[in-house]
């Protein structure tokens, strides 16, 4: 029997935490400040440290933070708010919440929205632009806040996937007006949740917009605990038994947006967030590690496309494209195949938001560039517990399908 069907040997995303991760989990659950605690103004002041900002609130979730950001960017109900069309359709939420409407811009060669395709969407209606920095990598935020300069347009910097990233020697998520932060699943801080909201202005965050944040409630956050330590940390050895309760995960692109809490942080996941950005500088050390392992090992290979890293990112996860010979050729849903059954769980991209239903969003025309490559998208794992020797071997599988 082939014992990789049931444990993969490479799980999808599983967080990379660290003696002081669990140290703080056990002092909030002795100390008894799972809600509250000291942990909490700790991460407030390194983050505000860590990324030069004045303020910065601390709350359940990157969605949240990403309303709170809207709010103090004065986004009301009618107003447009760009986004890419090629993201995670947790941008989607807050702009909806606030009653405004998402507009979807097409992206790049490097998958990010640029100061062109945000140009090809605004209208007199547009108030906000949401720039994501995807899989880590830095988009050019400072040509699109030129764009929006003299528009009253406002620019929030979402550093969800993109904590510790660097542009020009400066932290990602300082950037905009306002910009945000996620401790949640599948970022370069995979913590218990949570999100931030920072500002170079110290009143930016406090007008009269500002929302009342609920505390955050001691049974779903030991629950959420107990669920990231079990079906995430454990991933390995727990999917299969998930399978069998067939209790995987079966949200696909299309299901409809999950609603987020709106609480302020539990101290619990700040003791985890505080630990992780903490050793932030070797998790991406050694994410670069691994995105290089693969270029020198499939950068030849003529068939694929890399999608490039710019200097200062923060290497979530490697994106690669492969040009299938024959159209209709769908390679890259092949390759997940076999890398599955070599016990490698590895995901495609994103589905582009305008071909999804369920999500109020309006795009202007078809955007090309992400309707022609995303279904070529795989993401590679390069967490930092991915060994060398799995690289190898997920590379040696690509380079077999791809020459297949
Ligand atoms: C670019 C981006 N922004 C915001 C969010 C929302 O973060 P959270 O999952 O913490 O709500 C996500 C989540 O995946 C994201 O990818």
């Amino acid at each position: 029997m082939n014992l990789t069907s049931y444990f993969y040997r490479v799980p999808l995303c599983v967080p990379y935490w660290n003696g002081a991760t669990y140290r703080g989990i056990l002092r909030s659950f002795l100390s008894g400040s799972v809600i509250d605690g000291p942990d909490l103004s700790e991460l407030r002041s390194l983050v505000i440290e860590t990324l030069g900002v004045e303020e910065a609130v601390l709350c359940g979730s990157g969605s949240l933070a990403l309303e709170i950001a809207l709010r103090a960017c004065d986004v009301r109900q009618g107003d447009e708010v760009v986004i890419p069309t090629f993201c995670c359709t947790a941008v989607v939420s807050p702009i909806l919440a606030v009653g405004a409407l998402p507009v979807l811009a097409d992206v790049g060669e490097d998958l990010s929205i640029t100061a062109e395709t945000v140009e090809a969407v605004l209208t007199d209606k547009t108030k906000a632009i949401i720039v994501p920095h995807l899989f880590g990598n830095p988009a050019d935020i400072k040509a699109i806040m030129e764009l929006a300069r003299g528009r009253t347009i406002r620019v929030i910097d979402d550093a969800a996937q993109a904590l510790g990233a660097t542009i020009d020697g400066r932290p990602i998520g300082r950037l905009g007006d306002a910009g945000i932060l996620s401790f949640g699943s599948e970022k370069v801080c995979f913590g218990l949740g949570g999100g931030i909201v920072v500002s170079r202005n110290r009143d930016f965050l406090n007008g009269s917009s500002k929302i009342d944040l609920a505390p955050a409630e001691l049974s779903p956050a030991v629950r959420n605990f107990l669920s990231t330590m079990i079906w995430r940390r454990w991933r390995r050895w727990t999917l299969p038994v998930q399978a069998a309760l067939s209790r995987v995960k079966t949200t696909t692109p299309d299901s409809p947006p999950i609603p987020y809490r709106k609480e302020i942080m539990a101290n619990l996941n700040a003791a985890v967030a505080l630990s992780l950005m903490q050793t932030l500088p070797e998790n991406i050390a050694a994410r670069r590690a691994r995105v290089q392992a693969y270029q020198d090992l499939l950068g030849t290979e003529e068939r694929l496309e890399f999608i490039p890293h710019r200097t200062g990112s923060a290497y979530l996860t490697q994106v690669i494209r492969l040009l299938p010979k024959h159209r209709g050729n769908d390679l890259a849903a092949h390759l997940i195949q076999v890398l599955g059954s070599a016990g490698y769980e590895v995901q495609g991209s994103y589905v582009p938001i305008h071909l999804l239903s369920h999500y109020e969003t309006r795009a202007h025309g078809c955007l090309p560039r992400a309707e022609r490559v995303w279904a070529d998208l795989i993401e590679l794992p390069c967490e930092p517990e991915v060994s060398f020797d799995h690289v190898e071997r997920i590379a040696s599988i690509v380079k077999q399908v791809l020459n297949s």
